[in-house]
């Protein structure tokens, strides 16, 4: 039998830790495709060496060639251009469309039936592109950003109250953006709701943080965004497919009516496994909460009509 086949278009920094962590897991043989001559190459050689300590079984490849990635059981798009300092998501939204585009139409060519995962910028709206472009159900076709704002919360969480992170399910809805929707009533601490462990002036300036927890590492970083987090939580989502672990996972996902909302990818919380999103699951929301919710998935669509 062989082991499925996971391509990751754009081997830079986020590429290269799904490779790895995907690689350690052993979740497939992985083809890393860049643009960039060589680079993939190298990436995919000195990965490959580390299952000489490791000992993973895994083929890794580095690809210029979109042909290559023929027959991919998953997808991931993480080609495009990160933030830079003082560069909001959206400024991105143009220069990265374009490269969405030409992924999405090889995946469709070469790849058909593949699961496709997108992680480049602006995400909700380039799933929504890749979503388009490549004619895929809406099952198949699934953003990464929900997994990475909930681990974030959950560390702010954990480092706040003084626990173990394993303890914490964090919940963050809505587009990856300034408009992220944590949801302290669903975030819980072995059980216990985050609104009854924490005053609201302390859950408030964590929601803060974790709604900038980008901005906040590209401000540190200078010279690209955050990878070591979204690399794996990228991978994470690999896994709960290819395993069909059917985790609930909060994921970039086309409601056709959920939530009161219609034509959009955002953030909710959903069941992943082997046909990829199984279900949307749909939160009981307060007001407030559903309000936010709407509000972070009307810039969505701006974006999108700006397209
Ligand atoms: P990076 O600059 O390290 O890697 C991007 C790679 O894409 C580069 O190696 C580049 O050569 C390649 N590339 C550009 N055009 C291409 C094309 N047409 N075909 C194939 N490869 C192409 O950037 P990094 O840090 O890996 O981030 C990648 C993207 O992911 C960015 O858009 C970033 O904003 C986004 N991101 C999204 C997150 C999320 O939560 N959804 C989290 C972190 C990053
Ligand atoms: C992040 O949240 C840049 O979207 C990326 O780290």
């Amino acid at each position: 039998m062989s082991r499925p086949k996971i391509s990751i278009i754009g081997a830079g920094n986020v590429g290269s830790i799904i490779a790895l962590q995907a690689a350690q897991k052993e979740l497939g043989d992985i083809v890393l495709l860049d643009v960039v001559e060589g680079m993939p190459q190298g990436k995919a050689l000195d990965l490959s060496q580390m299952s000489g300590i490791f000992h993973f079984d895994a083929k890794i490849t580095g690809s210029n060639n979109f042909a290559d990635i023929k027959d991919s059981t998953i997808v991931v798009i993480t080609a495009g251009v990160a933030r830079k300092p003082g560069m909001s998501r959206e400024d991105l939204l143009k220069i990265n469309a374009e490269i969405i585009r030409k992924a999405s139409e090889n995946i469709k060519n070469y790849a058909p039936n593949a699961i496709v995962i997108t992680v480049t910028n602006p995400l909700d709206m380039m799933t929504q592109l890749a979503f388009k472009t490549t004619g895929f159900k809406k099952n198949r076709v699934i953003g990464m950003a929900g997994v990475l704002d909930s681990a974030r919360f959950a560390h702010f969480i954990a480092e706040e109250l003084k626990v173990s992170s394993k303890d914490i399910t964090p919940m963050v809805l809505g587009s990856h953006g300034d408009t992220m929707v944590p949801l302290p009533r669903y975030s819980t601490v072995s059980g216990v709701p985050l609104t009854d462990l924490m005053k609201p002036d302390v859950i408030k300036r964590l929601v803060e943080r974790t709604a900038n927890g980008g901005a906040e590492i590209v401000g540190l970083l200078k010279t690209g965004s955050a990878y070591f987090a979204p690399g794996t939580s990228a991978a994470i989502m690999i896994e709960s497919i290819l395993k069909d672990q059917k985790r609930i996972l909060p994921c970039s996902a086309y409601l056709t009516g959920e939530y009161g909302l219609k034509d959009v990818f955002i953030g909710v919380p959903v069941s992943l496994g082997a046909n990829g999103i199984e279900n949307i699951i749909e939160l009981k929301l307060s007001g407030e909460e559903l309000a936010a919710l709407h509000k972070s998935a009307g810039i969505v669509k701006e974006g999108i009509r700006s397209l």
